[in-house]
């Protein structure tokens, strides 16, 4: 499994950059002063009166006067004062930079965190233009995207790090990230605040496209599936429909449509299951729906023992959910 770009270091998108030249400041500021500090330790050490164990201590030097070291430490008070408003100054200026995103004609999405994956949904004023997926965020290259973010539980969050900084999803507050892709391709984000057991299996996708194929990816979201024809997958239809799959998971133009899940509208066409957990294959997603906690502890989705039969159209009609 491709994993996808993830690195704090390479930017590839305004916002990331303003963060990578943040970081490379801090970077050498602390280095130069660990350098200089390590450098008077080992003077200091190399300096310090010896002495034997024979011989009484001498206390005088303990009344002496020692102008020499007072201004060394009056200097180093001064530079490290001085470097720390150099570090806030940059930090302060990095934040406006991030500001001043140009957001005209940007894409909106809103981000909804949850234990243990990603609700994410485009919005447009006109409701036909307004779709659901689940994990993945695609975005054209060369606009920008204000995503609203919000929380289902406990604390979360976003971060993308070649295209943007992090941002925390806090139960009750909306909070707003911008970003913006400028080269096609494929990112990993994933949670970066403590959330619960699997937190660490709280990824998910960012592709950038190019314009076009953006806008065919979102034509694609925007349609509902079709009705199967072929028998096996009429079954599959009708078990998602009539089990305990419905209470949780919505599939856009049928009975289905659960909210406390995943929508899986378009579920085949996503590259992975259950958060960046496993690659999206029939044999994954059968063994995640029979017993997502052998791949994932601690979800929220229940085991559900089935006839391989039924299993078999489940799957089936899944995969045809493009
Ligand atoms: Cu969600 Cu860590």
């Amino acid at each position: 499994m491709n994993p996808g770009l993830h690195d704090a270091l390479q930017a590839f998108g305004p916002q990331a950059a303003h963060v990578v030249d943040l970081w490379r400041i801090f970077l050498f500021v602390c280095t130069g002063v660990f350098a200089l500090v390590m450098a008077a330790l080992v003077y200091a050490l190399w300096r310090a009166p010896r002495i034997r164990v024979q011989e009484a201590p001498d206390l005088r030097t303990v009344n002496r006067p020692e102008p020499g070291p007072r201004r060394s430490v009056a200097a180093a008070v001064t530079a490290v004062v001085l470097l720390l408003l150099v570090l806030i100054v940059a930090s302060v200026f990095t934040d406006r930079a991030l500001a001043r995103l140009p957001l005209k004609d940007a894409v909106n999405i809103e981000v909804v965190a949850h234990q243990w994956w990603w609700t994410v949904k485009y919005v447009d004023e006109a409701v036909s233009e307004t779709f659901e997926t689940a994990n993945e965020i695609h975005v054209p290259v060369g606009r920008p995207v204000v995503v609203k973010l919000n929380s289902d539980d406990v604390i979360h969050s976003l971060w993308i790090p070649s295209l943007s900084g992090k941002k925390d999803l806090i139960p009750g507050r909306t909070a707003v990230l911008a970003f913006q892709a400028d080269k096609p391709g494929l990112y990993r984000g994933q949670c970066a605040e403590f959330c619960g057991f699997q937190h660490a299996f709280m990824a998910f996708d960012v592709h950038a496209h190019e314009p076009a194929a953006y806008e065919a990816w979102r034509r694609q979201q925007l349609a509902t599936p079709p009705p199967p024809a072929q028998a096996q997958l009429q079954r599959g239809k009708a078990l998602v429909e009539s089990t305990s799959c419905a209470m949780c998971h919505a599939v856009q133009g049928t009975q289905a449509q659960g909210r406390r899940g995943p929508n899986l509208t378009h579920l085949a066409s996503r590259r992975t299951l259950a958060a960046g957990t496993l690659p999206n294959t029939p044999e994954n997603l059968a063994s995640w729906i029979l017993d997502p906690h052998k791949h994932k502890p601690g979800v929220n989705m229940p085991a559900n023992p089935m006839s391989g039969e039924d299993l078999a159209a489940i799957v089936a009609y899944l995969g045809t959910l493009r």
